[in-house]
């Protein structure tokens, strides 16, 4: 797969406003055009796990199987929440790692097509929407009975927001595993409408108990910084 991907190139700053990546001599686009990166097979692992070194989907993965032992659940008879779950590489881990069935959502339909064109059969059912909206999620979803929350690299920025969070603990009932990652700017407690936040109050409300809280790599930068992701492993209060 790698030499299909010869000619893609990683541009950053200065070059331009952000992170971005050219496709060929006709095509540059930001590395968050997710539409037009899932339109390409395998263009999405290419880049962000091969070349940028992304870690999250493993973390996480491992945080939601680590949160589960410790609480002595059984993987295999859990049904997982997989938030932004995009071409479906967290629900491919947790599944590989026993769990039984995994739900995802993102709010892409093409994330969405691209999982099912790429990894068809992970999981149970995968559903277009945003937990930042409500906009019929929760009467989507209502159909399972949900064991556990996992989430790798979707949270914060121009991704979902500190509302989507609590909204998608909201369909956990309590005792309930949980692992997500988080980029550590976004946890930054000074910032009242950040997730430090928005986590606090969840953990004072009693809604999370966190058990574990690291600081890891998620991945470099298209010019080679590392970029630092807090993984948090909690269980539902
Ligand atoms: C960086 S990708 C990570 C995909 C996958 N979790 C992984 O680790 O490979 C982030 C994904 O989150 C999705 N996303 C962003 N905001 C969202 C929201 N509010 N609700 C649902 N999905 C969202 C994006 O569409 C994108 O597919």
């Amino acid at each position: 797969m790698a030499d299909a991907f010869a000619g893609v190139r990683l541009l950053g700053p200065p070059v331009t406003d952000g992170e971005y990546i050219e496709l060929s001599e006709h095509e540059t686009v930001h590395l968050h055009e997710y539409t037009r990166i899932y339109a390409v097979p395998g263009l999405y692992e290419h880049v962000v796990q091969e070349r940028l070194q992304c870690r999250s989907p493993q973390v996480a993965a491992e945080g939601l199987l680590r949160a589960a032992a410790s609480l002595g659940l059984e993987p295999e008879s859990m049904t997982v929440l997989d938030v932004g779950s995009g071409t479906g590489l967290v629900g491919e881990l947790v599944r590989r790692g026993g769990v039984a069935k995994v739900v995802g959502v993102d709010a892409l339909p093409a994330a969405r097509e691209a999982c099912l064109r790429d990894r068809p059969g992970v999981y149970a059912d995968y559903v277009v929407g945003d937990f930042q909206l409500g906009d019929g999620l929760r009467e989507a979803l209502s159909p399972y009975a949900f064991g556990g929350l996992v989430s790798a690299g979707a949270f914060g920025g121009t991704h979902a927001t500190p509302r989507a969070l609590v909204n998608a603990l909201g369909v956990l009932p309590p005792g309930a595993p949980v692992a997500f990652t988080i980029h550590e700017q976004w946890m930054d407690e000074a910032d009242p409408d950040g997730f430090g936040v928005a986590v606090e109050r969840l953990v004072a409300d009693g809604r999370l108990e966190l058990l574990e809280r690291t600081r890891f790599q998620h991945r470099v930068t298209t010019t080679g910084e590392p970029i630092f992701y807090q993984l948090l492993v909690g269980r539902t209060g």
